[in-house]
């Protein structure tokens, strides 16, 4: 075995000693030092994935990705990360190519949905060492129906690709670029997620895997957002109780500048509020939530979590301009999920 190789085995068994866990969900699961060491392999990839992509360490193992919503980022990712530790990857696209999906129990199946979740996970389970699921909410922002259906029937382990409410591999990503950006670690750092105006109400996945990656690196985090786009309330409380552990502090304001002064990111994104029948109308008065170069000023770094609407969410000055660090932020998707992947089947 080549040092590197066992460099990457004695990684993955710190990941192990830490987090035994099947289901990547909402983030929360490795627990801060489990989460720490998928970190410490995603580094030990990302440094080497050439060479890694020369080992095939994972040679004869599957992932099944299926998409109920489109990506870029996630997919290519996936199917990348996979490659270059030589598994095999089926992308499936949900209801395209694939039979229409039933989640409900006792429904009578007479209507467009095919087949049910309760064959349909563990089927794949039978073919894929890993599923990894992406389903945006159909109905209120809350919906995870998707997710919970193929977390409570695969027997194979999960990632969440993106649901309602989490998008761990994106938070995980996030804690990368953060710690990239803090030399090492932003423990005790202030950053600053500001919610930016958007045409549509989107879901808080983004935002509350934000909350959660920063709870659980330790940082001093402030959340900016308007009056009615408070995130769920249940999830800021469940992220909160890591704070102990962490030493994270958590501050919440309606003043996007004091947020941004001297943070060493500004992580801006747009989600819904409690009210989306107004969401447009609303949206409308609150242009001063684009992020511009004033805002930008103190502050280290400009991060979001892309596809990014340029003069909606953030002045296309800030996100072609030095601080943006968009790009390698969204180059750190590959060595996490390269990271959660070797965690489970190394
Ligand atoms: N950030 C992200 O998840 O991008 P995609 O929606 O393109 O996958």
């Amino acid at each position: 075995m080549s040092t590197l190789e066992s460099r990457i085995h004695a990684a993955v068994s710190r990941v192990r000693d830490q987090w035994r866990g099947t289901r990547f969900i909402d983030g929360l699961e490795p627990g801060p030092q489990g989460t720490a060491a998928l970190l410490d392999v995603a580094r030990i990839y990302r440094a080497n994935r050439l060479e890694i992509g020369r080992m095939r360490l994972l040679s004869g193992r599957a992932v099944a990705g299926l998409f109920f919503d489109p990506s870029l980022r996630t997919h290519t990712s996936m199917e990348v990360a996979t490659g270059r530790l030589g598994a095999h990857f089926v992308h499936l696209q949900g209801g395209q190519g694939t039979w229409g999906m039933e989640f409900a129990d006792n429904v009578v199946m007479n209507g467009t949905a095919a087949e049910h979740i309760r064959e349909a996970a563990p089927v794949l389970s039978t073919y894929a060492d890993v599923l990894a699921v992406r389903a945006f909410p159909k109905g209120p922002n809350r919906d995870e129906t998707v997710i919970r259906g193929f977390a409570a029937h695969a027997g194979a382990p999960l990632m969440n690709l993106e649901s309602a409410l989490s998008h761990p591999c994106q938070g995980l990503a996030d804690q990368l670029t953060l710690c990239d950006l803090g030399g090492g670690s932003f423990k005790g750092r202030k950053v600053c997620l500001t919610w930016a105006p958007h045409p549509k109400p989107l879901p808080q996945a983004v935002p509350l895997s934000v909350l959660r990656a920063a709870v659980l690196g330790g940082a001093d985090l402030h959340i900016a957002n308007p009056e009615g786009f408070d995130l769920d309330p249940e999830e800021v409380e469940r992220a909160r109780s890591f704070c102990g552990d962490t030493g994270a502090r958590l501050t919440l304001t309606r003043d996007p500048d004091a947020a941004a002064q001297g943070a060493l990111a500004v992580y801006a994104k747009g989600w819904g509020g409690n009210s989306h029948e107004e969401h447009a109308d609303r949206v409308a008065g609150l242009g001063h939530w684009t992020v511009g170069d004033a805002r930008m000023e103190s502050a280290t770094a400009f991060l979001h979590c892309l596809p990014v609407r340029r003069n909606v969410i953030v002045t296309d000055s800030v996100l072609d301009g030095p601080k943006s660090r968009v790009i390698p932020q969204a180059a750190n998707r590959e060595p996490v999920q390269a990271a959660v992947l070797l965690s489970w089947m190394l």
